[in-house]
């Protein structure tokens, strides 16, 4: 069955506590980004696994192999439960996180591959040398980092039924760009409804505002959790 995973896009651990007793036992899994980390460090993170809460460490590492491999130890050791890493930071970058994350044994971390950042455009490709068409792009990196140990890959709702024919049943697809029927779209582009978003065959919905924001983020976090099993 598909997880919900709450964006903790909040500037302290003091806010993130807050939502996280808010939000109780309706939600176990949250993600921990750049910003957040980048203003808390390691310490955030430990502050939700002491909630006993799975931790997605969204960092999208990119670097040369050694570096990304300690980075994906000390994420390990740290308790995280799904990392991120480039795809195009190569084969033997995205072993080296595999690996990593495997001598954690027991607590081995799954290793999540960005394919496109969904920011970039068939322009921003040709800037970078990138001739091919984003579509082709995405299906090639994600194919690249899972014959190479990723688990799965980070894909937009949009992309979903397509990297799910491509990489089979076992990948990990964890979608954020998800909104619930009738709700605030905000800065998200290409949105799905979480019901279409399981259908099409995300593992995960990433879901940030739609909670953090909502009047009553329990209740919020509720029905997107009843729209997923709908
Ligand atoms: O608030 P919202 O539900 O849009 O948050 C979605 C989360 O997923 C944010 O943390 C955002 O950075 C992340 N994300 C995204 N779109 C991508 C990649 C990541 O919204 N293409």
């Amino acid at each position: 069955m598909a997880e919900l995973i709450v964006a903790l896009d909040l500037a302290s651990t003091a806010e993130v506590k807050k939502m996280i007793e808010l939000l109780g036992n309706t939600v176990d899994f949250y993600k921990i980004g750049l910003e957040l980390f980048s203003a808390e460090g390691p310490d955030v993170v430990r502050a939700v696994k002491a909630y006993n809460k799975k931790v997605f460490l969204d960092l999208k590492l990119h670097d040369i192999p050694r570096t990304v491999e300690r980075a994906v130890t000390s994420g390990a050791a740290l308790g995280v439960d799904l990392m991120t890493i480039h795809s195009v930071g190569g084969r033997a970058m995205i072993k080296a996180a595999k690996d990593a994350a495997l001598a954690a044994g027991a607590h081995a971390p799954k290793i999540l591959a960005v394919t496109a950042l969904t920011s970039l455009d068939q322009s921003d490709l040709t800037d970078i040398g990138v001739l091919r068409e984003m579509k082709a792009q995405v299906e090639a990196m994600g194919l690249l980092a899972c014959s190479n140990g990723a688990d799965g890959i980070v894909c937009s709702p949009k992309e979903v039924a397509n990297m799910r024919r491509i990489l089979g049943p076992a990948a990990l697809l964890v979608t954020p760009g998800v909104r619930p029927a009738g709700a605030d779209v905000g800065d998200q582009k290409r949105v799905a409804t979480p019901g279409q978003a399981v259908r099409d065959g995300s593992t995960h919905l990433v879901v940030g505002r739609p909670i953090l924001e909502a009047a009553d983020p329990r209740a919020a976090a509720l029905a997107i959790a009843a729209e997923m099993k709908a």
